[in-house]
């Protein structure tokens, strides 16, 4: 073949195998920054974005079609927008001890041997920067995009264990702090089991629900994630410092938790301290995925300076992933509330990260070819960070003879109508509305905590019900009667009281409530509530003309074309006017949406008071909280939610510190009674 033929056939080979590999980068990017919710571990991602960076690197032809470097962007609609004073950038990774080496080389290389590095744990949350004016928390703003940021100014006060304002002597007139926000494994396990039982996605890691619920449109739904934060640099101050030591100390001063640091000057000193916080991590109480090398002096970080997405003075070195092997038993596909059909995996039960796995997700039919994954074959499956562990390959050598690709159905596994695939989605789903495990799954929707929150309804009363012919449709709940309910096994009295009296509850709930236990395609709580506000009654709402819909702020077209679709659906229209006449309230009274019970960052949580105040007697301020849906408690344990400190605290501040419950004081309290 004529060479300048065969050069242009290789050009355009590579010149595909680089469009696809950034195609692939920008979808999973879009996946983790703007959806929280990835579909590959950060080592795969990381190993796509090596092998881009490698092929740019061999071809320089590439360079004119190369993506532009950055952070990423995880800017949301609906929040303000706000240029960052200093650009928050991200940082180089590796999980490579060569590579991390390579980084203290360059650094003497460029600065001299007299220099010593900072080691810190690197905390897997999102980034958030504060600004604090006079000691008073100001604004939070996410990272965005590196320059500008959304405002979130309303989340970042619901955390709890924030300085919201700063009482040391010395405060500084201006002060920007920057750390990541994050939730404790603790925490995210039972929010997780929460969301499985009431038939909600669960968030694959603490990361992703910690950025999921940084940027929540609704601070009271992001009150309820228990958000946390970890300082790690200060961006901006009217002082200054002259090494990482000293800003730390200060961060602590201010009243910051901050996540530990050891200091070291040569690379063996480093990887020491970097190998000790592998060792250490399963003993905090949240996700680490490696740790954090930075240049102490502040003088030879100026020296280093930046490239466009992270500093030449700071490096991450991230954890090995852990791997392990197991049969794939299996695939059960589920059918969600939604006619999703979601390939699950079963294994042969296998240890990992000090679990045992027995599940994992196959995501859907793409990612089974694509991985040609097949019953009987040995599956490698890897835990990065705190990941719910993923199936990222299969090991070809150890696939048994007959083993058959998996054949994905072309009919629903549960009531046997059509699978589709709507445009633009990889799902497969089943379009049948009558199928019976969405109905089922709709019904636990419309009953749980987060819709009309009928306690006692969950599933396996549904599924009693459904078998005994009593309950087809949301209407059918309020139809049910006593009489009915004592024909059901193991029914007593009481517990048919019980559920009949929480149904009656259930009817005077406010209308945002009711609004999400329909099920309207892309309407969750956060447009639920929003559309309330503006619309607060069912009438009002149904009679919205699509552009009103549109011009409702945080509503964007897709939402609004859905709930404009469904309202006018005749069997929808018929559906609410049925409920309206078995007794649903279908306004918002002024009381209902704002009671304070309802927005208080107190409610539902336990407190513990210790010391004296200035403005409150401690009746007073047991009142006040209580008045604002919280309880008061006598004493402090792994329950308090936190512990309240005056002047001279007794004994009690002790229990705080043992059972790891934050504290705040009066200035922070009069911050939280004003603020959220
Ligand atoms: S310093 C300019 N220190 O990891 C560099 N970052 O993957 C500022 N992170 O963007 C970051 N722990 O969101 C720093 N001890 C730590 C950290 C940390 C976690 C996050 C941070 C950063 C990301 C990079």
């Amino acid at each position: 073949m004529d060479d300048e033929l065969q050069l242009g056939q290789e050009r355009d080979h590579i010149g595909t195998l680089f469009r696809d590999l950034g195609v692939a980068i920008a979808r999973h990017d879009k996946l983790y920054y703007e959806e929280s919710s990835p579909e590959i571990s950060d080592w795969e991602y990381d190993r796509l974005k090596q092998e881009y960076q490698n092929l740019l690197k061999k071809y320089p032809f590439l360079r004119t079609r190369a993506r532009a470097p950055g952070v990423g962007d995880d800017r949301r609609k609906g929040f303000q927008k706000v240029a960052h004073r200093v650009p928050m950038l991200s940082l180089g990774n590796t999980y490579n001890v060569d590579a991390l080496q390579a980084f203290v080389n360059r650094v003497h290389e460029s600065v001299g041997e007299d220099v010593s590095f900072v080691v810190e744990p690197k905390i897997d949350g999102a980034a958030l920067s504060l600004i604090f004016e006079n000691g008073s928390l100001i604004r939070g703003i996410t990272r965005g995009n590196g320059q500008e940021g959304d405002d979130v100014t309303r989340n970042a006060n619901t955390i709890v264990e924030l300085p919201h304002s700063i009482e040391i002597e010395d405060v500084p007139p201006l002060l920007e702090v920057r750390g990541e926000v994050y939730i404790t494994l603790a925490d995210f396990e039972e929010i997780n089991s929460q969301r499985q039982r009431e038939g909600l996605d669960v968030f694959a890691n603490a990361r992703n629900l910690a950025a999921g619920s940084l940027k929540l449109l609704d601070p009271e739904l992001a009150q309820q994630r228990r958000l946390r934060f970890i300082a790690y640099e200060i961006a901006s101050c009217s002082r200054e410092f002259s090494t990482h030591g000293e800003v730390l100390h200060f961060l602590e001063r201010c009243g910051f938790p901050t996540n530990g640091h050891r200091f070291a000057k040569t690379f063996a000193d480093i990887w020491a301290a970097a190998e000790c916080y592998d060792r250490e991590r399963r003993s905090h109480p949240f996700a680490t995925d490696g740790a954090v090398v930075k240049v102490n002096e502040h003088v030879l970080r100026g020296k280093l300076g930046a490239i466009s997405s992270a500093p030449r003075w700071a490096m991450a070195y991230k954890y090995p992933t852990e791997r392990v092997i197991t049969e794939l038993l299996s695939i059960e596909l589920s059918v969600s509330r939604t006619g999703i059909v979601a390939p699950i995996a079963h294994l042969d039960p296998v240890p990992i990260g000090g679990t045992t796995i027995r599940h994992a997700t196959l995501h859907n039919a793409d990612e089974i070819a694509r991985k040609d994954i097949r019953v009987g074959d040995f599956v490698i499956l890897e835990k990065a960070g705190e990941v719910i562990p993923a199936i990222v390959g299969i090991v070809p050598d150890r696939r048994p003879a007959h083993v058959q690709p998996f054949a994905y159905p072309k009919s629903c596994p549960a009531c046997a109508g059509p699978l589709k695939r709507l445009d633009g989605e990889v799902a497969y789903r089943c379009l049948n509305p009558d199928c019976p495990p969405q109905i089922s799954r709709r019904l636990e929707h419309f009953a749980s905590k987060q819709a009309l929150n009928i306690d006692t309804l969950g599933p396996q009363r549904i599924e009693q019900l459904r078998d005994a012919g009593l309950l087809e449709q949301f209407s059918d709940i309020f139809r049910l009667t006593e009489e009915a309910l004592l024909h059901l096994p193991n029914t007593k009295e009481k517990s048919a009281r019980t559920l009949l009296e929480a149904i009656e509850t259930a009817k005077r709930r406010p209308l945002w409530r009711l609004l999400h236990g329909l099920g309207i395609p892309h309407v969750g709580v956060q447009t639920a509530k929003l559309l309330t506000k503006r619309w607060p009654s069912m009438e009002a709402l149904m009679a919205a003309s699509r552009e009103e819909l549109q011009l409702c702020d945080g509503i964007g077209d897709i939402v609004a074309a859905s709930i404009h679709t469904f309202f006018n659906d005749p069997a929808n229209r018929r559906l609410i006017d049925e409920l309206a006449a078995l007794g649903l309230s279908m306004e918002d009274s002024a009381k209902k949406s704002d009671s304070a019970e309802e927005t208080s960052f107190f409610a539902g949580k336990n407190f513990v008071i210790t010391g004296t105040f200035h403005a409150f007697s401690r009746e007073e301020l047991k009142q006040r909280i209580e008045q604002a849906g919280g309880s008061v408690r006598e004493s402090v344990s792994s329950k308090t939610n936190a512990l309240i400190v005056g002047e001279n605290p007794g004994g009690k501040l002790a229990d705080a510190g043992r059972f790891g419950v934050p504290t705040f004081n009066e200035g922070q309290l009069a911050t939280l009674f004003g603020g959220v």
